[in-house]
């Protein structure tokens, strides 16, 4: 089955066409990166329209190097949330639109499958079950899965996501946006031990974090420095490396906390700071410890990109699922209410 898998849930337009017998053929990814970072973060109106001038191209783009024509595409996979709402629906109508002209199933994709699914366009893909950690811009989030659909939510954070903790630190450092990859490369320079910052909720039992307070004593941290004169880069480094260090041992802390409760020894990590390598490596260390595997996509395929909703649109496709011409999609929606297949 070849199914054309389209992404627009935030600020990066993904298009991909995955084969269920030939695997990935192709995928193309418009980035609007740099339109949003004037502004520090996304402006959800200037993704909506972005999204709209680039979506037919990509999928152009996609077909020609897949060598496809339109007539050999079997279903149409789009994100239908969460994410915002405007560029939901950019992705949502374009789908039921093609769909409708070329006969055709269109099938509205959950954004975090889709993630939680990316390790499997990978050579060695994981086998069910295992725990997985989502670690993203919006979510941070430990979850048990025994198959597709068959979600169980073990914990997540209170307050901040992850990603979300990177990129305002960064911010609050005067930093680029996203701030995730510009502090794991500034940690790289970091003076270890210059400072330590709390492993927060580490220290009482469960499954839930919370990122919010790490925020914040990074705030404090560089005011300090600031108010002694140091606004260096060294010091950026310093607090860089201390932050990614908290972040990297919480989520490590429970992850390992997760797999002792699920009784499991595999652990898929997804979304975007996935691709962070000090979380890896941390993350391989504890699983290769308690003689365990880790798995993750490669990077490209840690943030959003059309790949991931091609190949879970494909499995719940095959499955038979597709839906009514409708176009809906949604800004808030549990993973847990998605059917197993
Ligand atoms: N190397 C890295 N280290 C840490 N964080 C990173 C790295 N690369 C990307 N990120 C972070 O990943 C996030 C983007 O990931 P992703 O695209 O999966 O999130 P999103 O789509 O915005 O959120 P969600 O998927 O929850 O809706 C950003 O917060 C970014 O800072
Ligand atoms: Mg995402």
């Amino acid at each position: 089955m070849l199914v054309l898998g389209l992404e627009t849930s935030c600020d990066e337009t993904g298009v991909a066409l995955y084969d269920s017998e030939r695997g990935l053929l192709a995928d193309a990814l418009f980035s609007q990166i740099d339109l949003h970072r004037a502004y520090g973060g996304v402006v959800p109106e200037l993704a909506s329209r972005d999204h709209v001038k680039r979506m037919l191209p990509l999928i152009r783009q996609v077909l020609a190097e897949a060598g496809c024509v339109p007539t050999e595409i079997d279903g149409i996979a789009y994100t239908a949330g969460p994410g915002l709402v405007g560029a939901l629906l950019v992705g949502a109508s374009c789908a039921q639109a093609l769909a409708f002209a070329w006969g055709i199933p269109a099938l509205g994709v959950h954004h975090m499958e889709g993630h939680l699914l990316a390790p499997m366009l990978e050579s060695q893909p994981p086998q069910f079950p295992f725990v997985a950690l989502l670690v993203s811009g919006g979510h941070t989030q430990l979850i048990r899965v025994d198959g597709i659909g068959q979600y169980e939510l073990l914990g997540e954070t209170l307050d901040d996501a992850a990603g979300e903790a990177f990129d305002k630190t960064a911010k609050m450092m005067g930093l680029n946006y996203p701030g995730g990859p510009e502090i794991s490369r500034l940690a790289t320079q970091g003076v270890d031990g210059r400072f330590v910052f709390p492993r927060p909720m580490c220290d009482r039992p469960g499954l839930d974090f919370s990122f919010s307070g790490l925020k914040t004593f990074a705030l404090n941290t560089w005011q300090q420095c600031v108010s002694v004169g140091d606004d260096s880069e060294q010091a950026r480094c310093d607090i860089s490396l201390a932050f990614q260090q908290a972040v990297v041992e919480t989520l490590t802390i429970k992850c390992k906390r997760a797999l002792k409760q699920a009784g499991l020894k595999r652990l898929v990590i997804a979304g975007g700071v996935s691709a962070n390598k000090a979380l890896r490596t941390s993350l391989e260390k504890m699983l290769g410890d308690m003689k365990g595997d880790v798995y993750y996509a490669r990077p490209e395929f840690c943030t959003d990109n059309g790949a991931m909703i091609a190949f879970a649109g494909c499995q719940r496709l095959q499955a038979g699922q597709h839906e009514s011409l409708a176009i809906s999609v949604q800004a808030r929606w549990p993973m847990e209410q998605l059917a197993p297949l």
